[in-house]
Protein backbone atom coordinates (compact mmCIF):
# COMPACT_ATOMS: atom_id res chain seq x y z
CA UNK A 1 0.00 0.00 0.00
CA UNK A 2 2.74 2.24 0.91
CA UNK A 3 4.55 2.27 -2.49
CA UNK A 4 0.89 2.39 -4.34
CA UNK A 5 0.42 5.65 -2.21
CA UNK A 6 3.92 6.70 -3.31
CA UNK A 7 3.56 5.90 -6.79
CA UNK A 8 0.02 8.01 -7.11
CA UNK A 9 1.35 10.63 -4.85
CA UNK A 10 -1.57 10.47 -2.35
CA UNK A 11 -2.05 9.54 1.24
CA UNK A 12 -2.39 6.10 2.70
CA UNK A 13 -5.25 6.51 3.79
CA UNK A 14 -7.04 7.14 0.35
CA UNK A 15 -5.35 3.64 -0.84
CA UNK A 16 -6.32 1.97 2.22
CA UNK A 17 -9.91 3.34 1.29
CA UNK A 18 -9.86 2.28 -2.33
CA UNK A 19 -8.87 -1.14 -0.93
CA UNK A 20 -11.93 -1.60 1.57
CA UNK A 21 -14.14 -0.15 -1.48
CA UNK A 22 -12.90 -2.74 -3.80
CA UNK A 23 -13.47 -5.19 -1.48
CA UNK A 24 -16.96 -4.63 -0.26
CA UNK A 25 -17.38 -4.14 -4.10
CA UNK A 26 -16.03 -7.93 -4.52
CA UNK A 27 -13.52 -7.04 -6.92
CA UNK A 28 -10.63 -8.23 -4.48
CA UNK A 29 -10.27 -10.51 -1.89
CA UNK A 30 -7.83 -9.54 1.50
CA UNK A 31 -6.37 -12.82 3.40
CA UNK A 32 -4.57 -11.80 6.91
CA UNK A 33 -0.97 -12.26 6.68
CA UNK A 34 -0.91 -13.15 2.90
CA UNK A 35 -2.06 -9.80 0.96
CA UNK A 36 -4.93 -8.75 -1.48
CA UNK A 37 -5.69 -10.28 -4.68
CA UNK A 38 -7.76 -10.13 -7.61
CA UNK A 39 -11.29 -11.72 -7.46
CA UNK A 40 -11.93 -14.29 -9.83
CA UNK A 41 -14.69 -12.71 -12.46
CA UNK A 42 -18.30 -13.10 -11.34
CA UNK A 43 -19.55 -16.70 -13.11
CA UNK A 44 -21.69 -15.81 -15.89
CA UNK A 45 -25.75 -16.32 -15.99
CA UNK A 46 -26.97 -19.17 -17.02
CA UNK A 47 -29.79 -18.45 -19.49
CA UNK A 48 -32.11 -20.20 -17.05
CA UNK A 49 -30.91 -17.81 -14.37
CA UNK A 50 -34.16 -16.71 -12.40
CA UNK A 51 -34.83 -13.27 -12.83
CA UNK A 52 -36.94 -12.48 -10.40
CA UNK A 53 -34.22 -12.84 -7.59
CA UNK A 54 -33.14 -9.81 -6.01
CA UNK A 55 -30.14 -8.63 -6.38
CA UNK A 56 -28.40 -9.77 -3.16
CA UNK A 57 -25.56 -7.88 -3.41
CA UNK A 58 -27.21 -4.41 -2.73
CA UNK A 59 -29.29 -5.82 -0.17
CA UNK A 60 -26.14 -7.32 1.67
CA UNK A 61 -24.64 -3.86 1.95
CA UNK A 62 -27.64 -2.34 3.43
CA UNK A 63 -27.46 -5.37 6.87
CA UNK A 64 -25.18 -3.50 8.48
CA UNK A 65 -27.02 -4.79 12.27
CA UNK A 66 -27.61 -8.11 10.38
CA UNK A 67 -24.73 -10.35 12.33
CA UNK A 68 -25.24 -8.27 15.30
CA UNK A 69 -29.22 -8.71 15.24
CA UNK A 70 -28.57 -12.29 15.14
CA UNK A 71 -26.00 -12.36 17.78
CA UNK A 72 -27.85 -10.32 20.57
CA UNK A 73 -30.81 -12.72 19.59
CA UNK A 74 -28.48 -15.90 20.51
CA UNK A 75 -27.27 -14.12 23.71
CA UNK A 76 -30.72 -13.31 25.19
CA UNK A 77 -31.82 -15.74 27.66
CA UNK A 78 -34.14 -15.05 30.42
CA UNK A 79 -32.58 -13.06 33.41
CA UNK A 80 -30.10 -11.69 30.93
CA UNK A 81 -29.84 -7.48 31.06
CA UNK A 82 -29.94 -5.43 27.39
CA UNK A 83 -27.85 -2.77 27.24
CA UNK A 84 -28.24 -2.97 23.45
CA UNK A 85 -30.53 -1.69 22.39
CA UNK A 86 -31.02 2.49 22.96
CA UNK A 87 -34.97 2.39 23.04
CA UNK A 88 -36.50 5.51 24.95
CA UNK A 89 -38.31 4.57 28.37
CA UNK A 90 -42.04 3.05 27.76
CA UNK A 91 -43.15 4.60 31.47
CA UNK A 92 -42.35 7.83 29.53
CA UNK A 93 -44.86 7.23 27.09
CA UNK A 94 -47.69 10.19 27.41
CA UNK A 95 -50.48 7.85 26.27
CA UNK A 96 -53.10 9.00 28.17
CA UNK A 97 -52.32 12.74 26.94
CA UNK A 98 -51.93 11.23 23.37
CA UNK A 99 -55.01 8.92 23.69
CA UNK A 100 -56.93 12.01 24.21
CA UNK A 101 -55.78 14.09 21.54
CA UNK A 102 -56.49 11.06 19.08
CA UNK A 103 -60.40 11.13 20.53
CA UNK A 104 -60.42 14.61 19.89
CA UNK A 105 -58.86 14.41 16.25
CA UNK A 106 -61.92 11.75 15.37
CA UNK A 107 -64.16 13.84 17.07
CA UNK A 108 -63.52 17.39 16.25
CA UNK A 109 -61.97 17.28 13.12
CA UNK A 110 -64.54 17.69 9.81
CA UNK A 111 -64.41 13.86 7.61
CA UNK A 112 -62.61 16.20 4.88
CA UNK A 113 -59.77 15.86 7.72
CA UNK A 114 -59.19 11.61 6.67
CA UNK A 115 -59.26 12.53 3.13
CA UNK A 116 -56.22 12.20 1.10
CA UNK A 117 -54.16 15.31 1.96
CA UNK A 118 -51.02 17.09 1.43
CA UNK A 119 -47.75 14.74 0.85
CA UNK A 120 -45.89 17.30 2.95
CA UNK A 121 -47.77 17.52 5.96
CA UNK A 122 -50.98 18.87 8.00
CA UNK A 123 -50.30 22.30 7.97
CA UNK A 124 -50.67 23.25 11.53
CA UNK A 125 -48.56 20.20 12.72
CA UNK A 126 -45.90 21.76 9.62
CA UNK A 127 -45.95 25.31 11.12
CA UNK A 128 -45.61 23.82 14.89
CA UNK A 129 -42.40 22.11 13.78
CA UNK A 130 -41.06 25.39 11.84
CA UNK A 131 -41.89 27.12 15.16
CA UNK A 132 -39.92 24.90 16.87
CA UNK A 133 -36.81 25.91 14.69
CA UNK A 134 -37.61 29.43 14.48
CA UNK A 135 -36.94 29.60 17.98
CA UNK A 136 -33.52 28.16 18.08
CA UNK A 137 -32.70 30.45 15.16
CA UNK A 138 -33.33 29.15 11.86
CA UNK A 139 -35.85 30.77 9.30
CA UNK A 140 -38.29 27.87 9.03
CA UNK A 141 -41.63 28.28 7.58
CA UNK A 142 -44.41 25.63 8.09
CA UNK A 143 -44.08 25.19 3.85
CA UNK A 144 -40.36 24.30 4.05
CA UNK A 145 -41.65 20.86 5.95
CA UNK A 146 -42.04 17.48 4.70
CA UNK A 147 -43.69 15.24 7.32
CA UNK A 148 -42.00 12.33 7.68
CA UNK A 149 -43.03 8.20 8.13
CA UNK A 150 -40.03 8.47 10.64
CA UNK A 151 -36.47 9.44 10.42
CA UNK A 152 -35.72 6.72 8.83
CA UNK A 153 -37.49 7.37 5.85
CA UNK A 154 -35.66 11.58 6.15
CA UNK A 155 -32.92 10.23 5.58
CA UNK A 156 -34.01 7.53 2.85
CA UNK A 157 -35.73 10.69 1.01
CA UNK A 158 -32.18 12.52 0.90
CA UNK A 159 -30.57 9.95 -0.33
CA UNK A 160 -33.25 9.38 -2.84
CA UNK A 161 -32.66 13.24 -4.26
CA UNK A 162 -28.83 13.37 -3.82
CA UNK A 163 -27.02 9.90 -3.87
CA UNK A 164 -25.63 7.45 -5.77
CA UNK A 165 -22.86 4.77 -5.94
CA UNK A 166 -20.55 7.61 -7.42
CA UNK A 167 -21.04 9.54 -4.33
CA UNK A 168 -19.16 10.45 -1.35
CA UNK A 169 -20.45 10.71 1.81
CA UNK A 170 -18.75 12.62 4.43
CA UNK A 171 -19.40 11.57 8.08
CA UNK A 172 -18.78 12.07 11.71
CA UNK A 173 -17.51 8.72 13.39
CA UNK A 174 -19.03 6.89 14.94
CA UNK A 175 -22.47 7.82 14.06
CA UNK A 176 -26.07 6.35 13.84
CA UNK A 177 -25.78 2.80 12.28
CA UNK A 178 -29.46 3.80 10.79
CA UNK A 179 -28.61 6.68 8.47
CA UNK A 180 -25.65 4.88 7.72
CA UNK A 181 -27.54 1.68 6.44
CA UNK A 182 -29.60 3.78 4.32
CA UNK A 183 -26.46 5.41 2.53
CA UNK A 184 -24.69 1.85 2.05
CA UNK A 185 -27.94 0.59 0.42
CA UNK A 186 -26.76 3.49 -2.20
CA UNK A 187 -23.67 1.93 -2.39
CA UNK A 188 -21.99 5.64 -1.25
CA UNK A 189 -18.61 5.93 -0.44
CA UNK A 190 -17.77 6.97 3.12
CA UNK A 191 -15.12 9.67 4.14
CA UNK A 192 -15.02 9.98 8.29
CA UNK A 193 -14.47 13.11 10.31
CA UNK A 194 -12.64 12.69 13.71
CA UNK A 195 -14.66 14.16 16.77
CA UNK A 196 -13.66 15.30 20.66
CA UNK A 197 -16.01 15.91 23.08
CA UNK A 198 -17.41 18.14 22.31
CA UNK A 199 -18.58 16.32 18.53
CA UNK A 200 -16.82 16.97 15.23
CA UNK A 201 -14.07 18.22 15.15
CA UNK A 202 -13.78 21.55 12.92
CA UNK A 203 -10.56 21.13 11.60
CA UNK A 204 -10.95 17.64 10.68
CA UNK A 205 -14.25 18.48 8.40
CA UNK A 206 -11.91 20.68 6.55
CA UNK A 207 -9.49 18.57 5.85
CA UNK A 208 -12.28 16.18 4.50
CA UNK A 209 -14.30 18.47 2.57
CA UNK A 210 -10.71 19.93 0.86
CA UNK A 211 -9.43 16.80 0.41
CA UNK A 212 -12.38 15.19 -0.74
CA UNK A 213 -14.90 17.34 -1.75
CA UNK A 214 -17.88 14.96 -0.67
CA UNK A 215 -21.51 15.52 -1.98
CA UNK A 216 -23.02 15.27 1.73
CA UNK A 217 -22.19 15.71 5.35
CA UNK A 218 -24.09 14.01 7.97
CA UNK A 219 -24.22 15.09 11.09
CA UNK A 220 -25.73 14.20 14.14
CA UNK A 221 -25.17 17.10 16.55
CA UNK A 222 -27.01 17.30 19.64
CA UNK A 223 -27.43 13.48 21.76
CA UNK A 224 -25.22 12.26 19.22
CA UNK A 225 -25.81 8.61 18.67
CA UNK A 226 -23.39 6.66 19.72
CA UNK A 227 -21.54 9.35 21.98
CA UNK A 228 -24.31 11.48 23.66
CA UNK A 229 -21.92 14.58 22.57
CA UNK A 230 -23.27 17.98 22.26
CA UNK A 231 -21.71 19.88 19.03
CA UNK A 232 -21.81 24.03 20.28
CA UNK A 233 -23.16 26.68 18.08
CA UNK A 234 -19.59 28.32 17.83
CA UNK A 235 -18.78 25.12 15.77
CA UNK A 236 -22.13 24.43 13.65
CA UNK A 237 -21.51 28.06 12.24
CA UNK A 238 -18.27 27.63 11.17
CA UNK A 239 -18.86 23.87 9.76
CA UNK A 240 -21.88 26.17 7.54
CA UNK A 241 -18.98 28.49 6.54
CA UNK A 242 -17.02 25.44 5.56
CA UNK A 243 -19.71 23.54 3.56
CA UNK A 244 -20.57 26.85 1.65
CA UNK A 245 -16.45 27.47 0.80
CA UNK A 246 -16.15 23.60 -0.38
CA UNK A 247 -19.77 23.55 -2.16
CA UNK A 248 -21.47 20.82 0.08
CA UNK A 249 -24.71 19.41 1.43
CA UNK A 250 -25.22 19.09 5.25
CA UNK A 251 -27.67 16.49 6.69
CA UNK A 252 -27.87 17.45 10.44
CA UNK A 253 -29.92 14.62 12.36
CA UNK A 254 -31.54 17.25 15.06
CA UNK A 255 -33.16 13.92 16.85
CA UNK A 256 -32.99 14.13 20.51
CA UNK A 257 -32.31 17.96 20.87
CA UNK A 258 -35.09 18.41 23.63
CA UNK A 259 -33.26 15.27 26.12
CA UNK A 260 -30.25 17.66 26.98
CA UNK A 261 -29.46 17.38 30.54
CA UNK A 262 -27.16 20.42 31.57
CA UNK A 263 -28.21 23.26 29.61
CA UNK A 264 -30.92 24.03 26.59
CA UNK A 265 -29.43 22.61 23.23
CA UNK A 266 -27.66 24.50 21.25
CA UNK A 267 -28.57 26.42 17.80
CA UNK A 268 -28.87 23.83 14.87
CA UNK A 269 -26.14 24.62 11.92
CA UNK A 270 -29.51 25.26 9.63
CA UNK A 271 -29.11 28.79 12.04
CA UNK A 272 -26.54 29.60 10.14
CA UNK A 273 -27.32 28.54 6.85
CA UNK A 274 -27.83 31.58 4.03
CA UNK A 275 -28.38 29.48 0.99
CA UNK A 276 -30.38 26.42 1.75
CA UNK A 277 -27.34 23.75 1.69
CA UNK A 278 -28.48 22.20 5.64
CA UNK A 279 -31.35 20.06 5.64
CA UNK A 280 -32.68 19.11 9.17
CA UNK A 281 -34.08 15.95 9.85
CA UNK A 282 -35.86 14.77 13.23
CA UNK A 283 -37.41 11.76 14.61
CA UNK A 284 -40.12 12.45 17.44
CA UNK A 285 -39.14 8.56 18.54
CA UNK A 286 -37.15 8.98 21.47
CA UNK A 287 -39.22 12.44 22.47
CA UNK A 288 -42.20 10.97 22.50
CA UNK A 289 -42.71 7.66 21.55
CA UNK A 290 -41.78 5.44 18.50
CA UNK A 291 -45.11 3.81 17.35
CA UNK A 292 -45.56 7.83 16.19
CA UNK A 293 -43.55 6.77 13.41
CA UNK A 294 -43.46 10.55 12.85
CA UNK A 295 -40.29 11.99 11.75
CA UNK A 296 -39.62 15.41 9.18
CA UNK A 297 -37.43 17.17 7.26
CA UNK A 298 -36.70 20.94 6.68
CA UNK A 299 -35.14 21.51 3.34
CA UNK A 300 -35.63 24.90 1.21
CA UNK A 301 -35.00 25.54 -2.69
CA UNK A 302 -34.95 23.49 -5.35
CA UNK A 303 -33.89 20.33 -2.73
CA UNK A 304 -36.93 20.96 -1.51
CA UNK A 305 -38.96 20.32 -4.70
CA UNK A 306 -37.12 16.85 -5.62
CA UNK A 307 -37.92 15.78 -1.78
CA UNK A 308 -41.42 16.71 -1.73
CA UNK A 309 -41.55 14.49 -5.48
CA UNK A 310 -39.44 11.62 -3.45
CA UNK A 311 -41.70 11.13 -0.72
CA UNK A 312 -45.41 11.46 -3.23
CA UNK A 313 -43.52 8.04 -4.88
CA UNK A 314 -42.32 6.59 -1.32
CA UNK A 315 -45.92 6.45 0.55
CA UNK A 316 -47.97 9.53 -0.98
CA UNK A 317 -48.10 11.03 2.80
CA UNK A 318 -48.14 9.84 6.15
CA UNK A 319 -50.47 9.25 8.17
CA UNK A 320 -53.14 12.61 9.11
CA UNK A 321 -54.69 11.18 11.96
CA UNK A 322 -51.41 10.56 13.66
CA UNK A 323 -50.21 14.11 12.45
CA UNK A 324 -53.49 15.95 13.58
CA UNK A 325 -53.64 14.00 17.40
CA UNK A 326 -49.40 15.04 17.29
CA UNK A 327 -50.50 18.75 16.87
CA UNK A 328 -52.94 18.65 19.57
CA UNK A 329 -50.37 17.19 21.78
CA UNK A 330 -47.64 19.30 21.21
CA UNK A 331 -50.14 22.29 21.67
CA UNK A 332 -51.57 21.20 24.83
CA UNK A 333 -49.53 21.73 28.19
CA UNK A 334 -49.05 17.86 28.66
CA UNK A 335 -46.25 18.23 25.62
CA UNK A 336 -43.80 20.41 28.17
CA UNK A 337 -44.76 18.20 31.05
CA UNK A 338 -44.08 15.09 29.47
CA UNK A 339 -40.82 16.55 28.27
CA UNK A 340 -39.98 17.49 31.84
CA UNK A 341 -40.17 14.73 33.29
CA UNK A 342 -38.78 12.59 30.57
CA UNK A 343 -35.62 14.83 30.86
CA UNK A 344 -35.66 14.13 34.41
CA UNK A 345 -36.53 10.40 34.35
CA UNK A 346 -33.14 10.17 31.94
CA UNK A 347 -30.56 12.32 33.77
CA UNK A 348 -31.72 10.09 37.21
CA UNK A 349 -30.55 7.18 35.07
CA UNK A 350 -27.88 8.65 32.98
CA UNK A 351 -26.34 9.25 36.62
CA UNK A 352 -26.68 6.33 38.39
CA UNK A 353 -25.38 4.72 35.24
CA UNK A 354 -22.14 6.73 35.03
CA UNK A 355 -22.04 5.69 39.23
CA UNK A 356 -22.47 1.91 38.54
CA UNK A 357 -19.52 2.18 35.72
CA UNK A 358 -17.35 3.84 37.95
CA UNK A 359 -17.77 1.67 40.49
CA UNK A 360 -17.45 -1.93 38.62
CA UNK A 361 -15.21 -0.50 35.57
CA UNK A 362 -13.25 1.73 37.24
CA UNK A 363 -10.36 1.51 34.30
CA UNK A 364 -13.51 2.66 31.72
CA UNK A 365 -12.92 6.79 30.23
CA UNK A 366 -16.59 6.86 29.89
CA UNK A 367 -17.31 10.59 28.50
CA UNK A 368 -20.68 11.09 30.17
CA UNK A 369 -23.31 12.57 28.06
CA UNK A 370 -24.91 15.84 28.14
CA UNK A 371 -27.95 14.37 26.44
CA UNK A 372 -29.48 11.31 25.06
CA UNK A 373 -29.43 7.65 26.20
CA UNK A 374 -26.26 6.15 25.35
CA UNK A 375 -22.54 6.02 26.57
CA UNK A 376 -19.83 4.96 24.65
CA UNK A 377 -17.50 3.02 26.50
CA UNK A 378 -13.69 2.47 24.43
CA UNK A 379 -12.15 -0.91 25.32
CA UNK A 380 -8.72 -1.27 26.37
CA UNK A 381 -5.76 -1.86 23.95
CA UNK A 382 -6.07 -5.82 23.33
CA UNK A 383 -9.75 -6.27 24.03
CA UNK A 384 -11.54 -7.03 21.00
CA UNK A 385 -15.27 -5.57 20.78
CA UNK A 386 -15.73 -9.20 19.82
CA UNK A 387 -14.38 -10.90 22.48
CA UNK A 388 -15.66 -8.15 25.15
CA UNK A 389 -19.34 -8.56 23.59
CA UNK A 390 -18.84 -12.55 24.27
CA UNK A 391 -17.71 -12.02 27.74
CA UNK A 392 -20.31 -9.89 28.81
CA UNK A 393 -23.23 -12.03 26.96
CA UNK A 394 -21.60 -15.12 28.96
CA UNK A 395 -22.11 -12.51 32.43
CA UNK A 396 -25.83 -12.25 31.07
CA UNK A 397 -25.63 -8.50 29.63
CA UNK A 398 -25.94 -7.27 26.43
CA UNK A 399 -24.00 -5.17 24.78
CA UNK A 400 -23.87 -3.25 21.15
CA UNK A 401 -20.77 -3.53 19.54
CA UNK A 402 -19.12 -0.89 17.58
CA UNK A 403 -18.42 -1.51 13.94
CA UNK A 404 -22.11 -0.80 13.06
CA UNK A 405 -21.68 2.80 13.99
CA UNK A 406 -18.54 3.11 12.24
CA UNK A 407 -19.22 4.66 8.32
CA UNK A 408 -16.42 2.14 7.37
CA UNK A 409 -17.73 -0.77 9.82
CA UNK A 410 -13.67 -0.69 10.96
CA UNK A 411 -12.47 1.44 14.08
CA UNK A 412 -10.69 1.09 17.60
CA UNK A 413 -12.83 -1.83 19.76
CA UNK A 414 -15.73 -0.17 21.36
CA UNK A 415 -19.06 -0.54 22.89
CA UNK A 416 -22.50 1.21 23.01
CA UNK A 417 -24.15 1.39 26.28
CA UNK A 418 -27.66 2.46 26.44
CA UNK A 419 -28.94 3.27 30.12
CA UNK A 420 -32.61 4.92 28.88
CA UNK A 421 -34.97 1.84 28.97
CA UNK A 422 -34.24 0.16 32.34
CA UNK A 423 -34.56 0.96 35.55
CA UNK A 424 -31.41 2.19 37.61
CA UNK A 425 -31.18 -1.03 39.69
CA UNK A 426 -31.18 -3.04 36.54
CA UNK A 427 -28.18 -0.49 34.84
CA UNK A 428 -26.27 -0.91 38.00
CA UNK A 429 -26.78 -4.89 38.20
CA UNK A 430 -25.92 -4.34 34.18
CA UNK A 431 -22.77 -2.58 34.64
CA UNK A 432 -21.73 -5.27 37.88
CA UNK A 433 -21.77 -7.98 35.35
CA UNK A 434 -19.71 -6.29 32.73
CA UNK A 435 -17.27 -5.69 35.41
CA UNK A 436 -16.97 -8.79 36.24
CA UNK A 437 -17.11 -9.81 32.61
CA UNK A 438 -14.20 -7.28 31.46
CA UNK A 439 -12.44 -6.77 34.63
CA UNK A 440 -9.19 -4.88 34.57
CA UNK A 441 -7.34 -4.62 31.31
CA UNK A 442 -4.65 -6.33 32.30
CA UNK A 443 -6.34 -9.31 33.82
CA UNK A 444 -8.37 -9.39 30.92
CA UNK A 445 -5.40 -9.92 28.92
CA UNK A 446 -5.50 -13.50 30.21
CA UNK A 447 -9.43 -14.33 29.53
CA UNK A 448 -9.88 -16.79 27.25
CA UNK A 449 -12.21 -15.05 24.05
CA UNK A 450 -11.61 -11.50 25.37
CA UNK A 451 -8.24 -11.38 23.57
CA UNK A 452 -7.61 -10.22 20.56
CA UNK A 453 -6.10 -13.33 18.36
CA UNK A 454 -3.76 -11.39 16.94
CA UNK A 455 -3.11 -7.82 16.78
CA UNK A 456 -4.54 -6.42 13.29
C1 LIG B 1 -29.88 9.92 15.77
C2 LIG B 1 -31.08 9.19 15.31
N1 LIG B 1 -31.62 9.49 14.12
C3 LIG B 1 -32.71 8.86 13.64
C4 LIG B 1 -33.32 7.86 14.36
C5 LIG B 1 -34.49 7.11 13.71
O1 LIG B 1 -35.68 7.46 14.16
P1 LIG B 1 -37.08 6.89 13.64
O2 LIG B 1 -37.59 6.01 14.71
O3 LIG B 1 -37.92 8.12 13.50
O4 LIG B 1 -36.89 6.23 12.34
C6 LIG B 1 -32.81 7.51 15.61
C7 LIG B 1 -33.42 6.44 16.39
O5 LIG B 1 -32.81 5.81 17.23
C8 LIG B 1 -31.66 8.18 16.09
O6 LIG B 1 -31.09 7.87 17.28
Amino acid sequence: MRDLARDLACALVTVSQAYELLSARGRVISRVGKGTFVAPPPQTESPFSRRWEPDVSRFARAQRLDGVMERLTRATHPGAISLATGHPAPETFPLQDFGRAVHRTLLDDPPEAMQYRSSTGDTQLCETLAELLRGRGARAQSNDIIVCSGAQQAADLVATVLLDDRSVVASESPTYSGTLGVFDARGVTYVEVRSDDDGVRVDDVERVFSEYRPRLFYVNPIAQNPTGAVLPARRAKQIVALARRYDVMVLEDQTGWQLTYDAPAPQPLAAFDTDGRVIVMESLSKSIFPALRIGYLYARGAIAEALEVAKVRADVFTSTLTQRALWRFMNSPAYARHLRSSRALYRDRRDAFLDALATYLPWSAVRPPAAGVNVWLPLPPRISTQGAFDACAREGVLVMPAEPFYPTRTGPPALRLSFGHIDAATAREGARRMGAALRDPVEARELNGVVREQDE
